[in-house]
């Protein structure tokens, strides 16, 4: 692996592998008074994020931190791009400076391939479009493996706006890869047209589909990728397609209540569920480090040193 672009390249191994360094890593640093590991000292890795962020930006800075790589933020909004640099020109300008890792996060689908194509050292993909977020998959499903004791054979529900989902996507390949179930669920409109080949189930009624689940993950409504009205009402979506307590009660009692965030509380979940212990949403985001750290430690080094 020289990059990380997306899951459907993985192979099982390699996702497998990941996995296996990412339990790793949280093994190494869990209890340390300084939680810290000299793997990428005199690494640069550098954010170059064109999207809002909170969890992945910051989850990408603390791992390259706790494997002592010095960490370059650059945020689109407050940069040159501005004033029309391009994506290469700020891409080569942060290489020249000796970014030895890029992790990108940008509106358009294909932007981390294209850096790939100008940049020496390993380009990590932050999210791109609705097209992938590896790192999200790979950390949902490290989550779900602590949480349910296994990916092979489990049944997991993905709900709501799939179209606009970069999440679902690399979740989809991932989860399908390790063995997992699929289960699509949501409105017509919010579901692609192009997903016959797609190794999922498709649902349309929330109710039924939560029966014998495992986990389920609840995905945000994407105002800000919408420009049509997919639905009636904010509230005629939550009555169809929210997880309240008592379609919370449907649920297997072991299954699992995931969310990537960032959350619409009172739509797609109720506040008192993405609150409740079933819900992992915080260990997610804990569980996102870890997964962080063991990527940029494998591309970065080949798994040669810790
Ligand atoms: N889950 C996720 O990608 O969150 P951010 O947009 O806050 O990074």
């Amino acid at each position: 692996m020289k990059h990380l672009l997306t899951t459907k390249e993985l192979t099982r191994e390699e996702a497998e592998l990941i996995l296996d360094v990412t339990e790793q890593m949280a093994e190494a640093v869990t209890g340390r008074e300084v939680p810290k590991l000299p793997a990428l000292r005199g690494r640069t890795v550098v954010n170059l994020f064109y999207e809002d962020s909170t969890r992945t930006r910051t989850s990408f800075e603390t791992a390259a931190k706790r494997l002592s790589a010095d960490v370059v933020n650059f945020a689109a909004k407050t940069s040159s791009v501005n004033k029309g640099e391009s994506l290469r020109d700020t891409a080569l300008t942060l290489q020249a400076m000796g970014a030895d890792a890029v992790v990108i996060r940008h509106p358009a689908a294909g932007a981390p391939q294209r850096l790939t194509e100008w940049l020496d050292g390993a380009v990590l993909n932050a999210g791109d479009g609705t097209h992938a977020h590896p790192t999200q998959a790979l950390l949902d499903a490290y989550t779900m493996r602590r949480r349910l004791g296994g990916i092979e054979g489990r049944t997991v529900a993905i709900v709501g706006d799939i179209l606009h989902s970069r999440v679902a996507r690399s979740n989809i390949w991932l989860l399908t890869k390790l063995g997992a179930n699929v289960r699509l669920v949501g409105p017509p409109t919010l579901l692609p047209k192009d997903i016959d080949d797609w190794p999922v189930e498709i649902a349309y009624d929330l109710d039924a589909s939560l029966k014998g689940v495992d986990a389920v993950m609840m995905l945000r409504v994407q105002h800000e990728r919408q420009n049509a009205a997919f639905f009636p009402t904010a509230n005629e979506y939550a009555r169809l397609y929210g997880l309240d307590e008592r379609r919370l009660a449907l649920m297997p009692d072991h299954a699992i209540v995931m969310h990537p965030g960032p959350m619409n509380r009172g739509m797609e979940i109720a506040a008192s569920v993405a609150d409740s212990p079933r819900a992992t949403i915080t260990e997610q985001v804990t569980n996102g480090v870890w997964v962080r750290m063991a990527v940029l430690y494998l591309l970065l080094t080949n798994g040669e040193s810790k």
